[in-house]
């Protein structure tokens, strides 16, 4: 595996996330404050060909899945065309999107041809308003249509990410598990992370734990799946459902040990930690000619800077990171 992508702590990185875009066609709470953020002028995000030779490089050094993020990667015009490009790339063997699911449904046949592999859909409620009233906008209905379509079109699982945050839907955690009796979904429940401007405090975290516990009252013989080393989610299931649930437990119990990820934002910086502020353009050194050598010196350093875990949620809360409509998660 490449030395370059390789950290002081022997961590491998092979999966690598993109950010298409800045902009999104949602507002959600706990990603963005309400007035939105600043975005990048145009000509400062990557360009299609730039994301396409990035991605290409990543994949020459061993990166082997990639997921592509926004902002809400489906409002980019040319997110089929970016999907079949690099579904041409030798040795990458994961394409995956993230998603809010409201340009899902029109969307995944093309995607899929062009040979997008998995998909991951936010979905944080299954009461309309209540939607309405989380990400500040409407589409309820589109977004589980893109989910039914996601499993009529042979995803599996397809993966439904719900922010569980207090006062707001820790109520329906039984709902979304009862949801995964008749379909082959993996809900995943994440605690409530905190980023710029989206007023995240420990009180509204609901913790692994205390999820788990409710899950538990209800179905006392939910059982532990194995995962994938590297994966951000532990995984249960209610013995005879179709479906699975698990947690991401980014805050009360991390899972740095095992980090394979890699992040590029949609302005072409290079980000080895979700919860790091420490980034490296490599946009800059794109367009002034950097040879790819030169580019791997410069991911080797920052992969080589990477801390052994991020620095906990208090210290997070406090640090300066970017707003998550400007990470991609
Ligand atoms: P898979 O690629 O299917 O394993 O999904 P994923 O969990 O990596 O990605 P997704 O975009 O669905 O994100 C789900 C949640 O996991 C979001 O809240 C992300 O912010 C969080 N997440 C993704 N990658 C990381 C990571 O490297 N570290 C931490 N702490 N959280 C992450
Ligand atoms: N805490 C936890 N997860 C978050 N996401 C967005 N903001 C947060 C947050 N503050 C999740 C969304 C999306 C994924 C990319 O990140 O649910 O599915
Ligand atoms: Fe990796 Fe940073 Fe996420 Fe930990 S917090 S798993 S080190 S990206």
């Amino acid at each position: 595996f490449s030395a370059f992508l390789t950290d002081s702590f022997g961590r491998q990185h092979s999966y690598l996330r993109i950010s298409l875009t800045e902009k999104c066609n949602l507002r959600c709470q706990y990603c963005m404050p309400e007035e939105g953020v600043p975005l990048t002028p145009k000509a400062d995000l990557l360009t299609t060909e730039e994301i396409l030779t990035l991605a290409r490089l990543f994949v020459k050094e061993g990166v082997d899945k990639i997921r592509l993020t926004g902002g809400e990667p489906l409002i980019r015009p040319d997110v089929v065309d970016i999907v079949a490009q690099l579904h041409r790339l030798e040795g990458l063997r994961t394409i995956g999107i993230t998603t809010n699911g409201i340009n899902l449904a029109r969307l995944l046949p093309q995607l899929q041809k062009a040979g997008l592999s998995a998909i991951n859909i936010s979905l944080d409620t299954l009461v309309p308003a209540k939607f309405e009233f989380i990400v500040r906008r409407k589409g309820f209905h589109k977004v589980m249509e893109g989910i039914h379509k996601a499993i009529e079109l042979g995803y599996s699982p397809v993966k439904v990410n719900c922010v569980v945050m207090r006062g707001l839907n820790e109520d329906e955690l039984l709902d979304f598990v009862a949801l995964t009796e008749g379909l082959p979904l993996d809900v995943r429940f994440i605690e409530y992370m905190p980023f710029d401007g989206n007023k995240w405090n420990f009180k509204k975290m609901v913790s692994y734990k205390e999820m788990l516990d409710t899950l538990r009252q209800q179905w006392p013989e939910l059982e532990k799946l194995p995962e994938e080393e590297s994966s951000t989610a532990k995984a249960f299931k209610v013995p005879g459902f179709r479906g699975q649930v698990s947690f991401i437990t980014s805050m009360s119990e991390h899972f740095c040990g095992t980090c394979n990820r890699l992040r590029i934002t949609a302005d072409g910086n290079l980000k080895v930690c979700l919860f790091g502020n420490s980034e490296v353009s490599l946009r800059d050194h794109l367009r002034v000619g950097a040879s790819e050598e030169e580019l791997l010196q410069i991911i080797g350093a920052a992969v080589g800077r990477k801390k052994r875990q991020h620095a906990g949620m208090f210290s997070i809360a406090q640090m300066k990171n970017r707003p998550m409509i400007l990470i991609g998660g």
